[in-house]
């Protein structure tokens, strides 16, 4: 396995270390992008830190060794290094509708023209921060399910203006990665994971308080 292409991952929280490692397992090239100062860097030493654990443990994946996987992930100094060369972005910053719009037009503006624009939010429908953009054919939705290292389902929802060819490279792209996707082929409230994730929560409640 030898996949020399490079992503973006912007922002560096929780999600955003997840999917730097899942890219790098599969042999990605990763930079990483944070608003916050330091974090990128301290996410590279936390990353570090959780290849080893899981290299430790048995649990590593893919077939380069946690080092090698290290080595492939980077957070560069500026936001034009760490788009420079990528073929596909990931976003993975605050669940808030407006920050997603500011990011979107950002990326839209700087990423390589013919780069793949992929959201992680959980339930914010993709043309709600796209629609706008000259750009929107290359943005879509990619939902993991956290965490997403071990659970390998992720939706991907497009937009009505995302380009069908763009869901099908991205599709085919987290299956290299050994991620599950499945695409929710129209828009629709809290997608297909968390209309589903409630009903059974729901019916949880329910069974409890009805004191039997
Ligand atoms: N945590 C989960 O269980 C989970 C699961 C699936 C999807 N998601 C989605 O993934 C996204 C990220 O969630 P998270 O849990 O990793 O959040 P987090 O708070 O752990 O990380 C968010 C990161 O984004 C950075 N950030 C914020 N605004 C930014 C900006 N304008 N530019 C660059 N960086 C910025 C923050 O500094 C922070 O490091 C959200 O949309 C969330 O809904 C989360």
């Amino acid at each position: 396995m030898s996949e020399t292409r490079k992503v973006t991952i912007f922002g560096s929280g929780l999600v955003g270390c997840q999917w730097a490692m899942l890219f790098a397992a599969a042999g990605f090239q990763v930079a990483l992008h944070d608003a916050k100062e330091g974090q990128a860097a301290r996410a590279l030493q936390q990353i570090d830190s959780q290849l080893r654990d899981l290299s430790a443990k048995g649990h590593l994946r893919g077939c380069l060794s946690a080092e090698q996987q290290q080595q492939l992930i980077s957070a560069p100094g500026s936001l034009d290094e760490a788009l420079d060369g990528a073929f596909l972005v990931q976003e993975c910053v605050f669940e808030d509708v407006q920050v997603k719009r500011d990011v979107f037009r950002l990326l839209d503006a700087k990423a390589p023209a013919e780069a793949f624009l992929c959201s992680s939010t959980s339930c914010i429908m993709p043309s709600e921060f796209t629609s706008e953009l000259p750009g929107r054919a290359r943005c879509l939705v990619a939902h993991p399910v956290n965490p997403p290292y071990f659970l390998s389902l992720v939706e991907l929802v497009p937009s009505p203006f995302t380009d069908p060819a763009a869901v099908q490279t991205v599709k085919e792209t987290l299956v290299k990665l050994g991620q599950e996707p499945i695409v929710i082929n129209y828009e629709i409230d809290g997608f297909a994971v968390n209309r589903l994730q409630y009903a059974i929560i729901n019916e949880a409640w329910r069974l409890v308080t009805s004191g039997r």
